[in-house]
């Protein structure tokens, strides 16, 4: 067998063997597969895809690229989700704790951002002292002790996508469907969950830009699943506009405290009930409707909030020293009319531009820094009205935001 072979037969779109995505990916790990040859052969998957066989192996060969996490030891049933992301996303902030205080186990590890998307861990890393680094054992008693945890993926869990992710990134080849769906299930699968619910974004703001590939990915993710007897459910949510009215990480902790504990109602509130409705109708094995009345009475109880607070402190996290800039840019209004749409890429670009995210894997994040939305689609606007709010510290610019913004 040899890579310049195995790259050709994937370029000609014939179906590889197991063994043969072993050999290029196992040796892509052990560095017998070159970066260039790896990023030749991501090139012809990106055009020519998988089969679903291809797919299913492949899910094989990374979730036993690392360790995989069983949680058998611990009672009662676990769901995970995963968001594919989008601007303005902190649905997990949201979830874990609603879900958690219905007594269903929520064993969450995520990301960092990079780019425009902030990752989960960006943003739990603005309250100050808050831990996201657990130990096995950490991990597992916290989720035993209090029914949830959110913490940072360990580099010992599917090591390969780390790797093919960070190729993929800097050679146009994230947007595959199938790289995309062993990507997420693989972790997904390795993290030892028994139900697991996926919120595909589509829309400008997302990777994935429309409905069709979104149903695409969604029953592909559903085939591994079931290969592995996981339950999956799928839901497809829009990113065209931003999730929320906060881009930025503390200001989307302070949006997440203020949607638990039932002050705003607004599109992440909506998006948040669903994807929470769906995990306890699947861990509960109730109907969505019997599911989204304990959604509810859990957020009108305050018992998702409590649980949030008992989750930070458990982590060690002072959320009352949480800090968001006291520099404000207002950005006002040149028309009159309804605000038709929030171009969501625009408005994470400059909420990155000020310091919430980064561009590139070294650049620190200023936690204080984002976009507070002072107008939704659909809401009028007289002149000279605030339609955003931009909390800066080192950079103040407006970026143009204005132009996010279409008024008719
Ligand atoms: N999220 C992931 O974890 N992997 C992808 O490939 C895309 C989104």
């Amino acid at each position: 067998m040899n890579i310049v072979d195995i790259i050709n037969k994937k370029r000609n779109n014939l179906e590889l063997t197991k063994e043969e995505l072993e050999y290029a990916f196992n040796g892509y790990m052990n560095k017998t597969v070159k970066d260039y040859q790896m990023s030749a052969l991501l090139m012809a998957i990106c055009i020519n895809g998988l089969s679903d066989e291809e797919v299913f192996s492949l899910t094989d060969i990374f979730i036993r690229s690392g360790n995989t996490i069983d949680l058998s030891m611990i009672p009662g049933v676990k769901v995970d989700k995963h968001s594919t992301g989008g601007v303005g996303d902190k649905t997990t902030l949201v979830i874990a704790p609603i879900v958690a205080s219905l007594g269903i186990k929520v064993p969450k590890m995520s990301g960092r951002g990079l780019g425009y998307t902030g990752g989960t861990i960006d943003k739990l890393e603005s309250i100050p002292g808050l831990k996201v680094n657990l130990t096995k054992e950490e991990f597992l008693k916290e989720l035993d002790s209090i029914g949830m945890v959110i913490c940072s993926q360990t580099e010992a869990l599917v090591p390969l996508d780390k790797e093919i992710y960070a190729l993929r990134d800097v050679t146009a080849t994230v947007e595959s469907i199938p790289l995309i769906a062993v990507s997420i299930m693989s972790k997904k699968i390795a993290s030892g969950a028994d139900k697991i619910l996926i919120d595909i974004k589509s829309g400008k703001g997302a990777l994935i830009k429309n409905d069709t590939e979104a149903k695409i990915l969604k029953d592909l993710m559903i085939r591994i699943g079931n290969k592995y007897n996981k339950e999956v459910r799928c839901i497809i949510s829009n990113m065209d506009i931003p999730l929320g009215i906060c881009v930025g990480n503390a200001l989307e902790v302070a949006e997440a405290a203020e949607v638990l504990s039932g002050r705003i109602k607004n599109n992440l509130y909506d998006l948040c009930i669903d994807i929470a409705s769906n995990m306890v109708s699947m861990a509960k094995e109730i109907s969505i409707i019997d599911a989204r009345e304990q959604v509810i009475e859990a957020i009108e109880s305050k018992k998702a909030y409590n649980k949030f607070m008992e989750f930070i402190v458990y982590q060690k996290g002072n959320i009352e020293e949480m800090e968001i800039s006291n520099n404000k840019l207002e950005i006002k209004s040149d028309k009159k009319g309804i605000l038709t749409d929030i171009d969501a890429y625009k408005i994470g670009e400059v909420s990155c531009k000020l310091g919430s995210g980064r561009l590139s894997k070294d650049d620190v994040i200023d936690p204080a820094v984002g976009v507070f939305l002072n107008k939704q689609v659909g809401d009028s606007v007289e002149l000279g009205d605030i339609l955003c709010t931009l909390y800066y510290n080192k950079v103040k610019d407006d970026f143009d935001i204005i132009k996010a913004f279409s008024i008719q």
